[in-house]
């Protein structure tokens, strides 16, 4: 019984951060340009995360892409905008989920 309990702690301290990080994706429209598995607007955030996972920096970088907008990265045709109201906090802790999607 205490060790499912402890199995059942430890699945709910892991999957929160992610389930809050998924919010502040709705919250902040990502989704309306990204989904997880399927090409939109934007890249897949797999797509997103296979291509930088383990380069130095990378979350600095992509946080101030998220803030700034992008284009030329992933097809000429496509630009994501600039995101005035995100926080850099908010950025961080959604590119830092895009990166464990691989
Ligand atoms: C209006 C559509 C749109 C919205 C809204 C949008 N994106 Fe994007 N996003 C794009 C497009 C298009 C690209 C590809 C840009 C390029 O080719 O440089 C992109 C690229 C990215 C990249 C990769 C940048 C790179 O240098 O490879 C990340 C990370 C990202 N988006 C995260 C987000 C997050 C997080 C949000 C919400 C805060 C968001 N996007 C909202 C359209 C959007």
């Amino acid at each position: 019984m205490k060790h499912l309990l402890l199995t059942l702690v430890a699945t709910v301290a892991v999957s929160i951060p992610a389930l809050a990080s998924q919010e502040l994706a709705d919250a902040n429209k990502c989704k309306k340009c990204h989904h997880v598995d399927i090409v939109k607007d934007g890249p897949s955030f797999k797509q997103i995360a296979k291509k930088y996972v383990g380069q130095d920096g990378i979350a600095n970088k992509l946080v101030n892409k998220v803030m700034k907008g992008s284009s030329g990265v992933w097809g000429k045709e496509n630009e994501m905008p600039e995101n005035k109201k995100i926080t850099k906090e908010d950025a961080k802790t959604i590119v830092e989920w895009i990166l464990t999607l691989k």
